[in-house]
């Protein structure tokens, strides 16, 4: 470790809090909770990787931790990993209420596929480079969270019960988002190996995503159907200032003094806590 004193980042009026919701179930909900199929299923489709894809987040920043001397530093890194053990059994519950819905195949592509993929990759890669993958994919995680957030038209007419659950998400990523990073940086990980990561990480991420998604459209019978597809590109057409203020996001990891905190989103955090605090319900 090269700088294990490497300091928090934290911002001031920012904490780490794990808060265990009580989300409304989504059994017998709607099939269709987003008002766009395609954007329901691209949805449950990153959910699936969330499970097992967070305890490998834990387990490579749990490798590190007991190295990191700034004080800080090691509370985020404690609010972190608990807050990514909830998320998991939350989207774990998720997860298994949607394959409950007629898509048996996704328990056996989370249980087998996915926690495969993350087991050969501890099994393979150095510990750097898992390092970097958790950044990579907390930095994927980080901007579509704040992407939610910011933009919650990408949300509007979605059933509150699944609402609920992905913005209690997006609030808790941005929260820990820059944790795993400054480890990264504790460590002196190298500018190179986090940007090749990225890169192949979510091209990977990416086709996962699609097959699934693509799975369950051709279950539901609309793999072809021109409706379903027609739906989906007037509403990514009529957001596409959006996708692009989130894609921009998206490519600022490249910058050689690039830092998640750069892209400040506290406003939206604050936003979604006052609610939270005056309502009670977390959408
Ligand atoms: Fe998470
Ligand atoms: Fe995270």
């Amino acid at each position: 470790m090269k700088n294990p004193g490497q300091p928090s980042s934290l911002p001031a009026n920012v904490s780490i809090e794990p808060r265990r919701l009580d989300f409304q179930s989504i059994e017998g909900k709607p099939r269709y909770w987003h008002p766009v199929a395609v954007f329901t299923h691209l949805l449950t489709a990153a959910s699936l990787f969330f499970p097992e894809g967070e305890r490998f987040f834990v387990r490579s920043v749990q490798y590190y931790a007991g190295d990191i001397k700034d004080p800080q530093l090691r509370q985020d890194i404690a609010g972190f990993m608990q807050q990514e053990t909830i998320h998991g059994e939350a989207h774990e519950r998720y997860n298994y209420d949607i394959a409950d819905q007629g898509y048996p195949y996704l328990r056996r592509i989370e249980r087998f596929l996915i926690k495969g993929i993350f087991t050969l990759v501890q099994r393979l890669f150095p510990k750097q480079v898992q390092l970097a993958l958790t950044v990579c994919l907390e930095h994927v995680t980080a901007t579509l969270a704040g992407g939610l957030l910011k933009y919650q038209e990408l949300m509007e007419d979605a059933s509150p019960e699944y609402r609920e659950i992905w913005f209690w998400h997006a609030v808790e990523e941005s929260e820990h988002k820059a944790v795993a990073y400054d480890v990264y940086l504790a460590i002196g990980g190298s500018y190179w190996i986090r940007v090749s990561t990225l890169v192949a990480s979510s091209l990977f991420f990416l086709v996962m995503v699609l097959y699934v998604t693509g799975r369950m459209l051709k279950t539901d019978g609309l793999l072809f159907d021109g409706r379903t597809w027609r739906e989906a590109r007037i509403y990514a057409r009529d957001r596409r200032s959006v996708f692009k203020a989130i894609g921009k996001d998206f490519i600022q990891f490249f910058r050689r003094d690039f830092h998640p905190w750069q892209i400040d989103n506290r406003h939206d955090i604050e936003m979604w806590k006052k609610n939270y605090a005056e309502t009670g319900r977390a959408a």
